[in-house]
């Protein structure tokens, strides 16, 4: 789960790590009252919008008056950022920044641990640099069951080449956001930049935060939750409690068990290069229990994206028998009636196959296809999806 700046900058705010003080306004108004309230001489007008590049995008703009943060706000709010609409800003100081500096510290899977990241020369530009000069972008891994300790600050600003009289007060920000990481359970803490400010100061001028969704049972992260810009189709799937999740291509997938869904998404872009690229639209596993109402809620969702040419239903019946599954199907489109308006190929093997073949042969509806095999269930689906 990503977060909005605002919410990374009061996260930072909690565990010590030091920011400017930032106000979030949803209308050009309250933007004003804001910079009011901030009362310094500059304020700055930020894009909320959980992606990067916010100001190459023009969403970053500096204002200095109450009147110049309006109307600042207003260009902004609306704005569409790399696909994301601007719904709030914040307003925050203007910092006087001397230099800007770059820190993050993230989940490394492949190592089985965390990476610290630090360079000197943080900002806009930290992208390029990691491409044309990666010697100055330190790397540093950081042991999970420690975290960022004294010893480990003072690694990392001595690998950034931090000039000796600056590292100690950034050593202390870094165990700051170590702090941060470990404690909420991130998978990424960013911040670019980390600025000196003209009287010495060391702040974190911008926050990018990821959590980790697994470890949702043990905070308690309701604030967090962001229906508005997730997309309508996983909010809807995940309200029905189905394990969704919307993929760019055409062919909706529905499948049992993950280990099959996600083999299902393979064959089928695997018969899709055959029939112009046709992609997987999605993944879909409706678990064990699939009766006529999971199936329904599964195909409402897939149906409704308007990017799924067709449907490939693969399941393996089990402990819940394929004929069971057929009613379920059978069951979903009588349910769905005139809403099931896309081809369907259905795949079923194991528990009661015969009997569940023959229950969908018997309903006989025109949109459905029985398939014997998998990969005749891909290409079958990957041709409808073209066609
Ligand atoms: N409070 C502030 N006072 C002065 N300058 C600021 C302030 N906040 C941001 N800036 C300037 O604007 C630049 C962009 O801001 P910020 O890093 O928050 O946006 P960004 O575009 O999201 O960056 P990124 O490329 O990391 O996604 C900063 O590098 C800094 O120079
Ligand atoms: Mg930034």
């Amino acid at each position: 789960m990503d977060l909005f700046e605002y919410q990374a900058r009061e996260l930072f705010e909690t565990h010590g790590v030091p920011v400017l003080r930032g106000i979030v306004a949803t209308t050009p108004q309250q933007a004003r009252a804001a910079a009011v309230r901030l009362g310094t001489d500059v304020v700055v007008v930020k894009a909320q919008v959980k992606t990067g590049g916010r100001g190459k995008a023009g969403g970053v703009k500096l204002a200095r008056s109450p009147e110049e943060a309006e109307a600042r706000a207003a260009d902004i709010l609306g704005m569409d950022i790399k696909g994301h609409r601007v719904n709030a800003v914040m307003v925050t100081e203007g910092a006087d920044i001397a230099e800007e500096y770059y820190f993050s510290l993230l989940l490394d899977r492949a190592a089985r641990s965390y990476l610290a990241m630090c360079s000197v020369e943080g900002g806009m530009e930290i992208e390029q640099l990691a491409v044309e000069r990666p010697q100055a972008l330190a790397r540093v891994a950081v042991d999970p069951l420690v975290g960022i300790d004294q010893a480990k600050a003072d690694e990392i600003v001595a690998a950034a080449g931090f000039r000796e009289a600056d590292r100690a007060a950034v050593a202390a920000v870094l165990v700051t956001l170590g702090e941060v990481f470990q404690r909420n359970d991130a998978t990424l803490v960013e911040v670019n930049p980390l600025v000196k400010t003209g009287d010495g100061r060391i702040i974190a001028l911008d926050g990018k935060v990821t959590l980790d969704d697994n470890s949702r049972f043990r905070h308690d992260w309701d604030a967090y939750l962001d229906e508005a810009s997730d997309d309508p189709l996983e909010v809807k799937a995940r309200a029905k409690h189905l394990n969704y999740v919307k993929l760019d291509g055409e062919v909706g997938i529905i499948g049992n068990g993950a280990g099959l869904v996600m083999s299902t998404l393979d064959v089928v872009a695997y018969a899709g290069e055959a029939h112009g690229g046709v992609k997987p639209a999605n993944f879909l596993d409706i678990g064990g229990g699939a009766n006529a109402q999971v199936m329904a809620d599964g195909l409402d969702i897939i149906l409704n994206d308007p990017q799924v040419k067709s449907v490939f239903v693969n399941v393996f019946g089990g402990i819940t028998a394929c004929d069971e599954v057929a009613r379920g199907i059978v069951g979903a489109l009588d349910i769905l009636g005139e809403d099931a308006a896309k081809p369907l190929v259905v795949r079923l093997d194991g528990n009661n196959v015969d009997l569940g073949r023959e229950i969908l042969r018997e309903r006989n509806h025109p949109l459905v296809t029985i398939v014997d095999t998998m990969d005749g269930g891909a290409d079958a689906a990957a041709e409808q999806a073209r066609a």
